[in-house]
């Protein structure tokens, strides 16, 4: 053989190897993870909608990888997340797993995404503590501690001096209780009733008398995404209504805003997000969803849609690298305008650093909405512990 052919020859084997590994390359596969099905289904629908509608406007395919996108359905349940995830790992070998509806669903996958090294993407859930857990983590939905703060002191400054709380009895719900009475009380406030709701299809009814009883000026109210409409009916029919609801905004989710009826007018609560907010990146996506949905996007879809984003722009930065720790380097410190807002990832944190807006439920043009009254620009996650 000539030296020319033996070069060829090898040449051409080179290739062929090259060329069985570079199709898997060519596509990017995110498993997404949300509940479809259950109490929370509503958080699933939003993000998988969401989705869907970034990649209707922008394509499927960025930085020359065909975006691929896994769904399936955990219920909200973390076992299923983490026996989900383990699947999607192994054999469907997605380069990123995405969505998680609660906290114990997001803290269930932490530490396959530490052992797998690819980056896990919270867009719902709330607790502090979860982008701790893993350096995978990057979040772009919110924490509770950025918005109960923030309403614990427009409350102690309001005049409002005593309340009474209602969290659901779980780590976003202990944030929200926590943070809140942290600066509620430092402005001089009083807690006069504090009572947890189970998390699961809970009944408000017992909870709500021991509420009235307690006289409050206001009623504290952390209930996750989904629960609002059911909680605010039983608030009407319980004769709550000279109480006021005071909160994070999730009670007041613009999901089911409407629904809730002229109880929920007045309702004070803070929040990153309102369907309502006033500028034309938001204005644009709500007609889109709309249009796409036949409905109003809330908070959850926006934390769908900015962690799609997240994703396309980590791969345009990293010229369509998929390896974990490229992407999360990548995303660190990322900036861009979301329609709730300027928005970007803390790059020591890897949590999401955006306005927090105080919003009214009134109402205009028929509709219910959280009408944004005060901002507190670029607010990082109070809730993470010292190093
Ligand atoms: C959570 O479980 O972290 C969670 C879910 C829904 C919310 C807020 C927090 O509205």
């Amino acid at each position: 053989m000539t030296n020319f052919s033996k070069i060829a020859l090898a040449a051409a084997a080179c290739l062929a190897i090259a060329a069985a590994p570079a199709k898997a390359q060519d596509s990017v596969k995110i498993g997404l993870i949300l509940p479809m099905t259950g109490g929370q289904a509503s958080t699933g629908k939003q993000i998988d909608n969401a989705i869907k509608l970034y990649m209707s406007q922008k394509g499927d395919t960025v930085a020359g990888k065909k975006v691929e996108v896994i769904l399936k359905d955990d219920g909200a349940v973390p076992d299923n997340t983490k026996r989900i995830a383990q699947e999607l790992i192994v054999n469907d070998k997605v380069n990123i797993v995405a969505g998680f509806g609660v906290t114990p669903a997001a803290l269930a996958v932490a530490p396959l995404a530490t052992e797998a090294k690819i980056p896990e993407i919270v867009m719902a859930a709330g607790a502090s503590i979860i982008t701790e857990r893993s350096p995978y983590i990057v979040r772009t939905s919110f924490t509770l501690a950025q918005s109960s703060t923030i309403i614990g002191d427009w409350a102690a400054k309001n005049g409002i001096k005593k309340v009474a709380t209602l969290t659901s009895d779980y780590a976003p719900g202990n944030d929200a209780l926590n943070f809140f009475k942290q600066n509620f009380t430092a402005g001089g406030g009083q807690i006069v009733e504090e009572v947890k709701v189970p998390l699961q299809n809970p009944d408000f009814a017992p909870f709500l008398q021991r509420m009235k009883d307690s006289n409050p000026d206001a009623m504290f109210v952390f209930v996750p995404a989904g629960q609002g409409g059911n909680f605010m009916k039983q608030y009407a029919e319980r004769g709550l209504t000279k109480i006021k609801v005071i909160g994070p905004g999730d009670v007041m989710d613009d999901d089911l805003l409407n629904g809730m009826g002229d109880a929920a007018l007045g309702a004070v609560t803070a929040l990153h997000y309102s369907a309502d907010h006033n500028s034309q990146a938001n204005k644009d996506f709500v007609a889109a969803y709309k249009k796409m949905f036949g409905q109003r996007p809330g908070f959850m879809a926006v934390g769908g849609y900015d962690g799609i984003h997240l994703i396309y722009e980590a791969l345009k930065k990293t010229g369509g690298k998929t390896e974990g720790d490229a992407l999360v380097e990548a995303m660190k410190g990322m900036k861009w305008e979301s329609p709730r807002g300027p928005m970007s990832i803390d790059p020591d944190t890897r949590d999401v650093i955006h306005n927090e807006y105080i919003r009214k439920v009134e109402k205009k043009d028929g509709e219910l909405y959280n009408v944004e009254f005060q901002t507190f620009e670029s607010v990082k996650d109070p809730g993470k512990t010292k190093k």
